[in-house]
């Protein structure tokens, strides 16, 4: 069964044709990234434009590349939520002409169900049931993935999510945009003990994290400084703080992992990306004999290969929609 994948929810302009949910014969990603860059962040309005202009390109090109025409497409799956919302409509409206026009059936795709669905594409012996930590830009959630389509919140942050602490951070260290990446760049010379950080505990909430406080801390470090007319060291300010953001990752993965009793676990999103989160986990994991599975770089970001593979378990599952689909900024992953 082929799927035709559609993404839209932030800033990569993506498409993808998926077999059977587990093998990508495309993967078409236009980024926006260099132009957001002059901003220092998404800025909504400029990322809507600009995926109504590219949506046609990139989904003529992800069939073209798949030697595929939309005869040949079983079912046209799309990120419908949460991100941005102008953004996912742009994705969402385009799939119901597409679906409506070709006769197809229209498949409606969580974003964070479609992050853990990037392991399928590269992990063919990858089943639920399994633990995941998704990380991104809006989100940070430990999941119990109980099967393709049914999934449970263990825990979540309370404030930021992990990528946004990243992008923060990263910010105040004076890196380009997109923080992250440069942060785990710059890190990879610091000292990651040369700072001190908080790793606040949430009382009652064991599997819950809580970024803001960090982000503050590692902020006021540098503020702090620059008025005395000091400059800290980059490459120690972000070893410290990836190390602090890995360990609240890892350690509560870890924990969650013991107590719901899962010897598989997985990471999800474009946090995982992080070489750091990948090391700590695969040695944590190696240690206690479990399973772990992670997306190869080149899926940890935003993609619509993802979404065609978590469109096949929904569709599997009945999970289609007609002509009144709509858009939502926000939606919990277990609805
Ligand atoms: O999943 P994603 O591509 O988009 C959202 O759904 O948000 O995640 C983007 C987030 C950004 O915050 C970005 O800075 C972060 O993932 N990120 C990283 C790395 N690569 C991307 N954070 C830390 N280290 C990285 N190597
Ligand atoms: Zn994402």
């Amino acid at each position: 069964m082929l799927i035709l994948g559609l993404e839209s929810s932030c800033d990569e302009t993506a498409a993808a044709v998926v077999q059977d949910g587990r093998k990508a014969l495309s993967n078409v990603v236009a980024s926006q990234v260099d132009e957001h860059r002059l901003y220092g962040g998404v800025v909504p309005e400029i990322a809507s434009r600009r995926h109504a202009e590219n949506v046609v390109g990139v989904m003529r090109e992800a069939l073209r590349e798949a030697r595929a025409t939309l005869a040949d497409i079983d079912a046209v799956a799309v990120t419908y939520a949460p991100g941005l919302i102008g953004a996912l409509l742009v994705g969402v409206n385009y799939a119901k002409g597409l679906a409506f026009a070709a006769e197809k059936p229209l498949v409606p795709v969580h974003h964070l169900r479609s992050h853990i669905a990037a392991n399928y594409l590269a992990h063919p012996d990858l089943k639920p049931p399994f633990l995941c930590l998704v990380a991104s830009g809006g989100h940070s959630h430990i999941v119990a993935v109980e099967d393709y389509t049914k999934f449970r919140v263990i825990g979540r942050t309370r404030d930021d999510a992990a990528g946004e602490a990243f992008d923060k951070a990263a910010r105040a260290m004076g890196l380009p945009y997109p923080g992250g990446v440069h942060l785990n760049q710059a890190a990879a010379g610091g000292n990651p003990l040369a700072y001190k950080l908080p790793n606040p505990q949430i009382e009652g909430a064991p599997y819950d994290f809580s970024f803001s406080g960090l982000k503050t801390a590692i902020i006021n470090l540098i503020h702090n400084a620059k008025q005395k007319g000091e400059a800290l060291p980059v490459p120690d300010l972000a070893a410290s703080f990836q190390a602090a953001v890995v360990r609240a990752l890892s350690e509560r993965m870890m924990k969650a992992a013991a107590e719901f009793g899962f010897q598989t676990v997985a990471l999800a999103g474009g946090v995982c990306a992080n070489s750091c989160l990948r090391e700590t986990m695969e040695n944590q994991c190696k240690k206690r004999g479990m399973r772990l599975f992670m997306p190869p770089l080149s899926l940890c970001g935003d993609n619509g290969a993802m979404v065609g593979a978590q469109g096949y378990y929904e569709f599997l599952a009945g999970n289609t929609a007609n002509l009144t689909l709509n858009a939502y900024a926000s939606l919990p992953i277990d609805g």
